[in-house]
């Protein structure tokens, strides 16, 4: 659809030239460049004081995915002010606002609008060096891949709605949901990676396929490596698993190998959207040792998952 309309070109956009950047990244000045998302979606879980936590979570995601540091955040609010209690809004909010604050980022205001169904995220401003910042080019062989959080998160939702799960079910999910890529991302900053992209809607299989495809090498995943959350894999076996990684599934297909020897419920867990997913970073043979320190030094788990081959650039091979 965006191909019907006019591409701004300007040569400070340097999001231009990356491909499947997700944030905006614009250059300011010589060693400076304004990092820019915008996220919003329905609610996720029940209690708002989370969901607000988590929409701001996953709206802070692109800017710690290129290693910028986030300093302003906005609110955009959809809610219901006729049906909902008032105060639902002020404990969605309440959750977003004490993020940013984590962060280390100002909320700087936002815009709200009254609709039927409530809708929270961020619109988020970071600063990054751009030489210094990580994009999904720049994996070379031999590199290997770490990703910071488990995958199963479209499927537990969708096993929530279905009450088929209660919220205390997939607490560590949701937890998972509500953690900050802040200090993964500082981690692989530290330990001088190579690439990186976070982990969103398009599930892992798709993250990685444009991470291989953006690099020019090919990814060697070992399913059994998978982080999963708790639940995750016997709530995919029962067949709760959203539409998106059926569709995410279908669209990948040629970018896959191995997919017809893999366990089909692993690989309904690649192909699972994810909210607030993990970073995929790739990192050198020699820097990965560092890295795992870095990240262990900050209590982000570590989870290594695969590596990065000259062979089938462009291409996920499952083994
Ligand atoms: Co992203």
């Amino acid at each position: 659809m965006l191909s019907q309309l006019p591409k701004f070109e300007h040569p400070d956009l340097l999001s231009n030239a990356i491909p499947f950047a997700d944030a905006s990244i614009y250059r300011i000045s010589e060693n400076q460049a304004l990092v820019q998302s915008v996220d919003f979606f329905t609610p996720i879980v029940d209690d708002p004081y989370l969901y607000g936590q988590i929409a701001a979570a996953n709206s802070l995601s692109d800017i710690y995915a290129v290693g910028a540091r986030p300093i302003t955040a906005m609110n955009v609010v959809s809610f219901p002010m006729n049906c909902l209690e008032p105060d639902i809004l002020v404990k969605i909010l309440q959750g977003g606002a004490d993020q940013v604050a984590a962060a280390g980022a100002v909320l700087a205001g936002g815009h709200s609008i009254e609709d039927e169904e409530p809708k929270y995220g961020l619109s988020v401003t970071g600063l990054v060096d751009p030489d210094k910042m990580l994009t999904a080019c720049g994996a070379g062989r031999g590199d290997l891949l770490y990703l910071t959080k488990p995958v199963g998160t479209g499927i537990l939702a969708t096993a929530l709605k279905g009450e088929v799960l209660s919220e205390c079910g997939m607490a560590l999910a949701i937890d998972g949901m509500a953690t900050l890529n802040k200090a993964a991302s500082e981690a692989m900053l530290a330990a001088g990676a190579s690439a990186c992209t976070d982990v969103t809607g398009f599930g892992l299989i798709g993250h990685g396929c444009e991470l291989a495809e953006a690099s020019g090498v090919g990814l060697r995943i070992d399913l059994n490596a998978l982080p999963l959350y708790p639940q995750a894999q016997d709530m995919a076996a029962i067949g709760l698993v959203p539409v998106g990684a059926h569709r995410n599934k279908k669209h990948y297909a040629r970018q896959l190998l191995g997919a017809e020897r893999s366990d089909p419920i692993l690989l309904d867990l690649l192909c699972d959207p994810q909210t607030s997913g993990g970073l995929l970073i790739a990192v050198s043979a020699e820097r990965s040792e560092l890295l795992e320190q870095e990240l262990r030094q900050r209590s982000v788990p570590v989870y290594r998952i695969g590596e990065v081959t000259d062979e089938h650039p462009g291409i996920m091979e499952l083994i």
